[in-house]
């Protein structure tokens, strides 16, 4: 069996990306319910917002579902409460280290998978106890590392023992057969989620991927320190320019403050950062989470007949 079914009680080795502001409750059960791991995005929402999440989610599905916990987050000591309250079965980890929460979750059994970007951090986590973890390559939509997925991945299957899920590039069957040769044991997959009938961002959002080109999704704030990978647009054009004008880090960020928010709920195609990975040009329509899924799994199964998904 699948290391990453077996792991999590999942039918389908393929994790639903945690994207704050995108990944709630509709789209996490819809994923859940088609027998792969949905995911409520933690984002910087207080522990009110996420209870209400995992209220509506339960009562969407019977199947396992997790959290994912931006460590960056004012509220995460709040959170990390909330699931060992909620006993949520397993947490995803972003922007940081989980150390500091790893020996509580362990306690009551919550599986731990923390996404990160090189081999050294893999090592750690995997030191720390971490059940499996995500490598994260440049290619994905959202805040990013360097390394690509293509290289990462290989390399961090050699370093840890544990099981490796790569993210960032896939879309199709193809992606998934890819990773798995590779030595990925599952997948991750947040831009494709974007395109689904239970994805509740604004519409205009769902038209931006759809209408995007291969080169359309760039990184802003690399000199910042925080690189984010967005789809071209008035915004992330504008605050290009800021950095090539050497602006600082200050009026850089307060530019782009609440511009997510902004992008999900409003769909200010102007104003909006509409996270999206490299691979967004190759999604052409918008359909069922549970027609995402088994169309992939059956491209898969119909290129390596013999993958373990
Ligand atoms: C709109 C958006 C928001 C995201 N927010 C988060 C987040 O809050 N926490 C996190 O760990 N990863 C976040 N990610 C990364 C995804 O979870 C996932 O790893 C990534 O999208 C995979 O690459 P792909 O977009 O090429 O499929 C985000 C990605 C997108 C597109």
């Amino acid at each position: 069996m699948n290391k990453i079914c077996e792991l999590l009680n999942i039918k389908y080795p393929i994790v639903q990306g945690g994207m704050a502001w995108v990944a709630d409750a509709s789209l996490a059960s819809a994923v859940s319910n088609a027998g792969a791991l949905g995911l409520i995005a933690g984002g910087n929402a207080p522990k009110e917002i996420i209870k209400e999440e995992i209220r509506k989610c339960r009562e969407l599905t019977d199947k396992p579902f997790g959290v994912n916990v931006m460590l960056l987050s004012p509220f995460v000591d709040d959170i990390i409460d909330l699931i060992i309250e909620e006993k949520i079965p397993v947490i995803t980890t972003g922007a940081g280290n989980p150390a500091k929460y790893v020996d509580r979750l362990k306690e009551v059994g919550i599986k731990i998978i923390p996404v990160v970007p090189s081999i050294a951090l893999a090592r750690r986590m995997e030191k720390l106890g971490a059940d499996a973890v995500i490598v994260e390559g440049t290619e994905a939509g959202g805040h990013i590392g360097e390394l690509t997925t293509m290289v990462l991945t290989p390399q961090v299957v050699d370093a840890v023992n544990i099981p490796v899920i790569a993210a960032g590039g896939i879309a199709d069957g193809r992606g998934i057969v890819a990773t798995f040769a590779l030595g990925a044991s599952g997948v991750q997959i947040g831009t494709r989620f974007i395109c689904s009938d239970e994805c509740n961002v604004h519409e205009n959002y769902k038209n931006m991927v759809l209408k995007s080109k291969d080169r359309d999704a760039i990184v802003t704030g690399r000199t910042t320190g925080h690189p984010v990978r967005t789809l071209k647009n008035k915004l992330s054009k504008e605050i290009l320019n800021m950095e090539k004008e050497g602006q600082s880090t200050e009026e850089i960020d307060k530019r782009g403050i609440g511009s997510l928010r902004i992008a999900t709920i409003e769909g200010d195609v102007n104003n909006g950062s509409f996270m999206a990975g490299q691979i967004a040009s190759i999604i052409k329509d918008v359909k069922p989470c549970k027609e995402i899924i088994e169309e992939m799994v059956s491209q898969a199964k119909n290129i390596m007949p013999n993958i373990q998904l």
